[in-house]
């Protein structure tokens, strides 16, 4: 009978420009906040697993595992990096996951952190693109803005969605971000302004796109046995991870995100639940058209219908399928970290705790993207 899991403490940094504190202070931060939210202490800590993307890159440090549990004072812990990209948060939480199933650990911290702007803008968005294809994509000057452009002009054509539709995305998750603490924005946008932003890549402007952040975000996980010690911990229902082509001119479809279906299906048979019993979701809007993907790769809506479920405005924290309540990506999107704070978000939406709280939710899912779609992993989370 395989083990059951739960998530009994989150913490996480605010997201933004971080000048004044390092890649340890932000990982050091999100740990400490998650074992106090736990209630226990370090010491209780058998392991850590930390999602980053490109430290190297972005920071010139590599060997993370053992940096954050030195810096955190867990050493001598096994400590391991995951990394897959902008999945790389998910990735850790993942292998947190499995490694308690197989009854080696106990209690076990997930983290995912990144700093991304000790570099310039240009230097971050060529260390983004390193988990593209180098060969196809990376040598023709192409950036994930303008694969993401690619998709969306792709969907565009194939399902009629308007410039106007799509802008309704970010308009949506300004909304939803503008009373969230962690936030790298607190301000509201409206439909003209995202389609009258500074062009990225054509069609996608300034304001359709996630931020460049530091930031950083820890959750404690335990065994059920040990979820008996704690109050309201949220269970693991089900996890799914799956692959799919680096370079965006070997796929089947621009229009669909296959690794997101494979990794969805997975997920929800384990969880042994359908699509229409996700009371709450935080999905991978990376760029506005990820949002649209997802919708449909996550079967929240048929293929080639999101601009219904956008119309519809039930993705609002009030509609009937409340997707990024706490603004999502377009909040901040520090790259190896996103997965975890995902997590953090939809914890604290089961726990009945959340800023923008969603009203009864008792499943929750998260759904974290690596590059344009190269690793998708899904989780399903839910309350006794
Ligand atoms: C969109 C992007 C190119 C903007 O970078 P930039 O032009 O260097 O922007 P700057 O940092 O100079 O910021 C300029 C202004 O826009 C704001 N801004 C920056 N990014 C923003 C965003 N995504 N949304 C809203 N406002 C943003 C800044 O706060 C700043 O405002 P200010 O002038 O009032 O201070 C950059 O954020 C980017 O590449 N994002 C995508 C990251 C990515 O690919 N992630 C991986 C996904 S797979």
């Amino acid at each position: 009978m395989p083990k059951r899991v739960a998530v009994v403490g989150v913490g996480c940094t605010k997201m933004g420009e971080h000048w004044d504190k390092s890649l340890k202070d932000l990982s050091t931060e999100a740990g400490a906040l998650a074992l106090a939210d736990a209630g226990i202490d370090g010491k209780d800590i058998q392991a850590l697993f930390i999602g980053n993307m490109s430290a190297g890159r972005f920071i010139g440090q590599e060997h993370l595992g053992a940096m954050a549990a030195d810096q955190a004072g867990l050493t001598p812990i096994p400590a391991t990096r995951c990394e897959a990209a902008c999945a790389s948060g998910a990735l850790a939480f993942r292998k947190a996951v499995n490694a308690i199933k197989a009854g080696e650990y106990d209690i076990v911290v997930a983290a995912g952190a990144e700093k991304m702007t000790d570099i310039k803008g240009a230097g971050a968005i060529a260390a983004l693109m390193g988990a593209g294809d180098q060969e196809w994509d990376g040598s023709i000057g192409l950036t994930f803005a303008g694969l993401y452009a690619l998709m969306a002009r792709a969907y565009m054509e194939k399902h009629g969605l308007t410039r106007e539709e799509l802008a309704e995305i970010p308009v949506k998750n300004h909304k939803h971000g503008l009373n969230n603490p962690y936030a790298q924005f607190n301000f509201e946008v409206k439909k003209e302004d995202v389609i009258n932003a500074s062009k990225i890549a054509d069609p996608l402007t300034l304001l359709d796109c996630s931020p460049i952040t530091d930031g950083a975000a820890a959750v404690i996980l335990v065994s059920e046995e040990y979820a008996k010690r704690f109050k309201n911990p949220i269970w693991v229902l089900g996890s799914g991870q799956a692959s799919d082509t680096l370079a965006l001119q070997n796929r089947k479809s621009l229009t669909e995100i296959s690794s997101t279906e494979f990794a969805a299906k997975k997920a929800y048979e384990e969880a042994g639940i359908k699509p229409e019993n996700v009371d709450v979701a935080e999905v991978h809007d990376c760029f506005s058209i990820a949002e649209v993907m997802a919708y449909e790769g996550l079967g929240f809506c048929e293929k080639g219908k999101a601009k219904d479920l956008i119309k519809s405005k039930d993705t609002y924290i009030d509609g009937k399928m409340p997707v990024n309540p706490d603004g999502g990506l377009k909040m901040g999107h520090p790259v190896g970290a996103t997965g975890v704070k995902q997590i953090v978000e939809i914890v604290k939406q089961l726990r009945g705790t959340a800023v923008n709280q969603v009203k009864d939710a008792r499943i929750g899912l998260t759904h974290n993207i690596g590059g344009s779609g190269a690793t998708a992993i899904v989780h399903i989370f839910g309350k006794e």
